[in-house]
């Protein structure tokens, strides 16, 4: 790990109501998780939990995240969510370009980067992933395909801006399949990453900005990836369901920072 502070958010997808997600909140917060600033923790909880996810964290350094946004800021796009919106609930981050968005709701990249523009306006911090698919892997295309997805999701994104962007590295192949990119992996990948955003924002801006690994993450091999030089945190799936799972979670991350 380096200087850079480590981030555990946990992206609860289509899991929990509100009362469920109050219940769980309960449980991290009296782990003590959100009360010392060695680990940033945001929980991205659905639309419609996010008022109470959002009460229920007053007080602590747990911050709140969506897990998606439309680009407009307002107008006729039934059943869609604006940046704004999002940010009159005291939401600060935004996940955006999940390989369950690209792959179930056809999200291009184009439609990407007008999201991660739209929520940096609207001084959201996105949470970009890119990640390539089993078969991409395969083919020796990992790379390619990763800086494809990063190069469109970033562009047009100001350098004075950049700090508030967050990449997460999410393997397709690794997501709730128990397989995890082995440490080396992700840190290849990682390291890449980080090189693509010197050369668009310059070396010591790319220094700051976090990269987190996702994709199977749990208490057994976190310590490990996050041992790596360019894995500044993880994007938690499955373990953020559990209150044990995500708080050890936390701990190990807030350990990994003092290396
Ligand atoms: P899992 O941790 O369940 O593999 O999910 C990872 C993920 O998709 C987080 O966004």
């Amino acid at each position: 790990m380096s200087k850079r502070t480590p981030l555990i958010a946990g992206n609860w997808k289509m899991n929990k109501t509100a009362t469920e997600g109050v219940e769980l909140v309960k449980e991290i917060s009296a782990a003590s998780v959100g009360s010392h600033a060695s680990v940033n923790v945001v929980l991205c909880p659905p639309f419609t939990a996010l008022s109470a996810v959002g009460q229920a964290i007053e007080g602590s350094l747990i911050a709140l995240g969506a897990q998606n946004i439309h680009d407009k800021a307002n107008g006729a796009f039934t059943g869609e969510i604006s940046a704004s919106m999002l940010r009159n609930l005291h939401v600060t981050h935004v996940i955006i370009g999940h390989s369950e968005r690209r792959s179930i709701f056809g999200e291009d990249d184009a439609f990407v980067n007008r999201k991660v523009l739209a929520a940096l306006s609207a001084t959201l911090k996105p949470i970009l992933c890119v990640g390539e698919l089993l078969a991409e892997r395969e083919a020796n295309q990992t790379m390619e395909v990763v800086r494809r997805q990063l190069e469109a999701g970033l562009a047009g994104v100001p350098a004075a801006k950049a700090e508030s962007v967050i990449i997460a590295y999410e393997p397709v192949w690794a997501i709730g399949t128990g397989k995890t990119a082995t440490p080396a992996m992700a840190q290849e990948v990682h390291a890449f990453i980080r090189k693509l955003l010197a050369q668009q924002f310059g070396a010591d801006t790319a220094a700051r900005i976090l990269i987190l690994y996702g994709g199977s993450m749990k208490p057994d091999n976190a310590d490990a990836l996050l041992a790596e030089q360019d894995i500044d945190g993880g994007l938690i799936g499955g373990a953020a369901l559990d209150a044990k799972s995500f708080t050890e979670l936390v701990r190990i991350a807030a350990k990994s920072l003092s290396r």
